[in-house]
């Protein structure tokens, strides 16, 4: 199997080359920048790809790989970070940018070495650099220029390096997955990796993490705990424990569904335990949704250790953590700051009695949802839409009580089946209800009403990260919002977000 390197110097976008290199057919793996030029040989790379990062190579300390990687004869690609490490190490000239460069704007390609296959002679890039390079290393011919930089891509087309100030693995480039492409065409790769290589590599990996350990695994009902589980139980089979905990905080229908399916049809090694009462009476007025989530999260690990007692000798928890968990809860090395403390990896308390097990940190969503497949796991699972850890408790704003649980699971139901009854349920990143528990007056029958709101948010996204509101037809709105206030006691109005992510989060809390 071929495999490219991506060296990571900190930049938000490491994971994105990861995965546009995957997307195209290759395998490819993150290794920190300053890892050792052995470890780089024994991985028999066909190419290397140094990423972005926030620092500057003119800054005392700056973060700098082995020269050694420039004299392996193997293919490699820098961008932005990438590019201007390249030039500094190997005689090119940087300079603080004078005017920083953010943003869309027009690359125009100069020479057409075959990085630059079947890109226009102008195309829209997107730019994030503070230094610019001004001279390039001697051998290296400049590729394209824009308007602030005037060396916008180097290549030396004998030893196979190449420079990009620009992000060919964001979207806003055109043509980014192309250039990218050509890169692993120069590196003379197959394009034969697929879901099914990635479980054939992580499968021998876990295995040797576990060494003969027991693991326990908490399922949710959601596609990256069922896939997490799904992974464990191939690698060590009953040496894995699935414990279930539901926390009165599900929607309809689920805790049913989840034990019908790990319990009856897999036979999985499996523990229920039905803790509603005690989440909900820690709740009790609890109104801030980080120290809900804080609640949550404790709970969860408290019930988790004590099961995990009760099993005996357990040394592993596996999680279900995805990329943008990642990102968006902790800094990653750069400046992103903390948005939520997601339950996957920010509610968890500091010092855990297990160590972490997370197969799916470095895929995305969609990524996992193939893989979902891949393994066999029923379309219900394959397709069901992200659902935060603290549940429904993070959808009703302030405090939560068993009656607005009770409200907001109907109106769950309604939302679902009617968006279902169009085709949309697929196509929508995620559709819920938010029970906002302020009082307007309405008009039933002839009589005055004065009573709570239900808000509808319906956003289309690629990976969560970003957002935006679903255009959904006035007729499903209106059959949502009649049902709703026809049916659920306790209503009497409904109203649509019409946000973006961002500046607002997708979860109203
Ligand atoms: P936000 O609200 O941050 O949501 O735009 C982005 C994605 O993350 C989910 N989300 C959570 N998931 N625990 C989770 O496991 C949480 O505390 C949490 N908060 C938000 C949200 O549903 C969306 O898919």
């Amino acid at each position: 199997m071929d495999k490219i390197i991506i060296l990571d110097f900190g930049s938000q976008y490491t994971q994105l080359i990861a995965r546009r290199v995957r997307e195209c057919g290759v395998y490819s793996e993150i290794l920190p920048f300053n890892v050792d030029l052995d470890n780089i040989r024994r991985a028999h790379p066909k190419g290397i790809i140094l990423s972005g990062g926030p620092a500057s190579v003119l800054e005392r300390g700056a973060p700098i790989c082995n020269i050694g990687i420039f004299s392996l004869n193997i293919p490699i690609l820098g961008i932005c970070y990438g590019l201007q490490l390249i030039a500094f190490l190997l005689g090119g000239k940087v300079e603080t940018g004078a005017s920083q460069e953010y943003g869309s704007t027009i690359l125009r390609v100069i020479k057409k070495f075959p990085i630059f296959d079947g890109i226009k002679g102008e195309t829209r890039v997107w730019m994030s650099h503070g230094d610019r390079l001004i001279m390039p290393p001697p051998g290296f011919d400049i590729l394209a220029k824009s308007p602030s930089s005037p060396i916008a891509a180097i290549g030396n087309k004998k030893k196979n390096i190449y420079g990009l100030q620009f992000h060919p693995e964001v979207v806003h480039t055109e043509g980014g997955k192309n250039i990218i492409k050509n890169f692993l065409k120069i590196c003379n790769c197959k394009f034969d990796w697929s879901m099914g290589s990635f479980i054939e590599w992580i499968l021998p990996k876990l295995q040797r993490e576990i060494r003969g350990q027991k693991v326990i695994c908490a399922l949710s009902g959601g596609v990256d705990s069922a896939v997490t589980a799904m992974l464990l139980h191939r690698a060590i089979g009953n040496r894995l424990y699935t414990i279930f905990i539901d926390n009165g905080l599900l929607r309809a229908g689920e805790p049913e569904a989840v034990i019908d399916l790990f319990k009856r049809k897999f036979q999985f090694n499996f523990h229920h335990i039905d803790a509603s009462r005690i989440f909900l009476s820690r709740l009790t007025g609890i109104v801030d949704p980080e120290e809900k989530r804080k609640i949550i999260g404790n709970l969860f690990i408290e019930i988790l250790e004590k099961e995990a007692k009760k099993i005996g000798d357990i040394k592993f928890l596996a999680q279900g953590t995805l990329y943008p968990d990642v990102i968006e809860s902790v800094s990653f090395k750069g400046p992103s700051a903390t948005i939520k403390s997601h339950h996957n990896v920010g509610g968890l308390p500091e010092q855990l009695p297990f160590k972490l097990i997370e197969p799916l940190r470095e895929l995305f969503k969609d990524e996992v949802r193939k893989l979902a497949k891949e393994l066999g796991l029923p379309e219900s699972i394959v397709k069901r839409q992200p659902f935060p850890g603290p549940g429904l408790a993070i959808r009703i704003i302030g405090e939560v009580t068993e009656e607005r649980l009770r409200v907001l699971r109907k109106a769950e139901r309604i939302v679902t089946e009617e968006i279902e009854r169009v085709g949309l349920l697929d196509k929508v990143w995620q559709a819920f209800p938010v029970l906002i528990p302020i009082k307007t007056v309405g008009i039933m029958g002839d009589r005055r009403t004065y009573e709570h709101v239900i808000a509808l948010r319906v956003v289309e996204s690629v990976d969560g990260m970003t957002a935006d509101f679903s255009r959904l037809p006035y007729k499903v709105l209106a059959a949502i919002s009649n049902r709703i206030t026809g049916e659920i006691r306790g209503i009497n109005r409904v109203v649509y977000d019409i946000t973006s992510k961002p500046p607002g989060t997708i979860e109203w809390e």
